[in-house]
């Protein structure tokens, strides 16, 4: 079923229907109504026409008399198309004069007024006015009331009502009319407003991306134009951050590219075998770290381009995760002549995040330690989970006994390509904790970095939201 998402037709769905049911209703009351008061009006006429046939019967002797005056029909000569039935019974119940057949109203009072009832003659609808008349002939004995019934049928009536009922249909028509022609007119002055403000975002330059202005706004439109603006505020940044990135990548390329050349260069004019070879190890080991910064440099980019948005999130158990970067790197703390060692609090160190990632994070850490620390040092990676009021949080920790970075350096270490020099290895490039931020912040963690144990070296800290034990124990994917 195709959404209906057009305002217009929303509320011309919400007000013609029950406007139809409405008039309807309206009508059939209206049309209860005038039948009321034609019937009133009409009844009026049967009730005289009655009185005057009462007025001209008599009884003397016990003949009852009847006279139907020509008056009596002259109420109706109006309603030409009008048939007129009437009844006059004696009190045996034996018809004196008219139609013997005519219904008359059950109950009648005894007091001479004139009872008037809706029955069908032969038929045809008719209205049925009745009197009892006392005669006062003592030779008629105690029963000496006739019955008078006079009748017509309903044709002008309804005619008339259906006329006044019509008459108002046609009034209320033009009002619904001119309503919903004030209706559109206020919708599409309602509407002017965005379709100008649409005409400002269409005319705007590709470049441009301010905030849409928020005056003329109608005010129930201002929170949209309000999280629109947001969202672009986060696009705007994301950009600048690329492009500093991009300025920053290809002026921290171009050093390397220079080594690089200058070592091709000189190896070129060596004549010595041996010379050469050591300029093409020299060589091989500048790539080594090329590559290593062009590596870092597209996971620091993928990090920043997924940073708050990271699709595939999955349950990645961090105590088996940084065990496994540990026997990775051991190689390479092997070779140093450093002690690599892992601790856990063996507490469930499961969070909600993007494993090769999170790999990619711990391994940098543990990475930083090893190389800034010197042969016979000390690393060790730790792993636990704590409460800190806010929830549950699970801790990275890397430790280790090298140089450290000292408090003046500890927000900058965390800029792009900053580096300290004259800090023992020479291969890196500056990307590593920038990515370690921002992979952290992706997954909604904070970082923090420290003296280590007695003074001694760097703490790094990593708090991540851990995953909660309810979502622990369902199935993931
Ligand atoms: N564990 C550590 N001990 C001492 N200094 C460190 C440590 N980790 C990082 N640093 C310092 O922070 C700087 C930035 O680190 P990083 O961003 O990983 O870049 P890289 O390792 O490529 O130089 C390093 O150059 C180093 O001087
Ligand atoms: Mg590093």
């Amino acid at each position: 079923m195709k959404r209906n998402n057009s305002l217009r037709r929303r509320v011309g769905w919400w007000l013609l229907p029950p406007l139809v049911v409405l008039l309807s209703i309206n009508a059939y009351l209206s049309y209860r109504a005038a039948l009321e008061v034609v019937n009133r009006a009409y009844d009026r006429s049967l009730t005289a026409s009655i009185s005057a046939i009462g007025e001209r019967t008599h009884s003397q002797n016990g003949n009852i008399s009847v006279d139907i005056p020509y008056a009596a029909f002259e109420f109706f000569q109006s309603g030409a198309h009008e048939r007129i039935f009437y009844r006059v019974t004696d009190p045996s119940g034996r018809s004196i004069t008219g139609y013997p057949d005519l219904p008359v109203p059950t109950a009648l009072p005894d007091d001479g007024r004139v009872a008037i009832i809706d029955a069908v003659y032969h038929g045809d609808a008719v209205r049925v006015a009745a009197l009892r008349k006392r005669l006062y002939d003592p030779a008629l004995g105690a029963q000496d009331s006739v019955l008078i019934a006079f009748a017509e049928t309903l044709d002008s009536r309804t005619a008339l009502a259906r006329e006044m009922l019509f008459d108002s249909l046609r009034r209320e028509l033009l009002l619904v009319g001119l309503g919903v022609v004030l209706l559109l007119l206020a919708l599409s002055s309602a509407f002017r407003p965005l379709l100008s403000l649409r005409d400002r975002v269409r005319e705007r330059s590709e470049e441009d991306l301010t905030p849409v202005p928020q005056q003329d706004v109608p005010s129930e439109v201002r929170p949209l134009i309000d999280a629109i603006n947001h969202h672009v505020d986060r696009i705007s940044a994301m950009l600048q951050a690329r492009k500093r990135f991009l300025a920053d990548a290809a002026h921290q390329i171009r050093t390397p590219l220079a080594v690089l050349g200058t070592q091709a260069e000189y190896g070129l004019r060596q004549d010595d075998p041996a010379e050469m070879r050591r300029t093409f190890a020299g060589l091989i080991h500048s790539i080594g770290s090329a590559q290593r910064l062009a590596n870092q440099m597209l996971a620091l980019s993928h990090a920043e381009a997924i940073n708050g948005l990271i699709l595939e999130r999955d349950a990645v158990d961090l105590e088996a995760l940084v065990r496994d970067v540990a026997l990775e790197l051991s190689p390479l703390a092997v070779r140093k002549g450093v002690d690599l060692g892992f601790e856990t609090s063996g507490a469930a160190a499961t969070v909600d995040g993007n494993a090769s990632m999170l790999h990619e994070m711990v391994s940098n850490l543990i990475d930083n330690a090893i190389r800034y620390t010197p042969a016979d040092g000390h690393v060790t990676a730790q792993i636990s989970r704590e409460n800190c009021g806010a929830g549950e949080e699970v801790l990275i920790r890397v430790r280790d006994d090298g140089p450290g970075i000292a408090p003046a350096e500890r927000e900058r270490v965390f800029q792009r390509f900053y580096r300290i020099l004259g800090q023992g290895d020479s291969e890196g490039s500056g990307l590593g904790l920038p990515i370690v931020r921002e992979i952290c912040s992706a997954h909604g963690g904070r970082i923090a970095l420290r003296d280590g144990p007695q003074g001694k070296g760097l703490e790094v800290e990593v708090h991540l939201p851990a995953r909660s034990q309810a979502e622990d124990l369902a199935p993931t994917r």
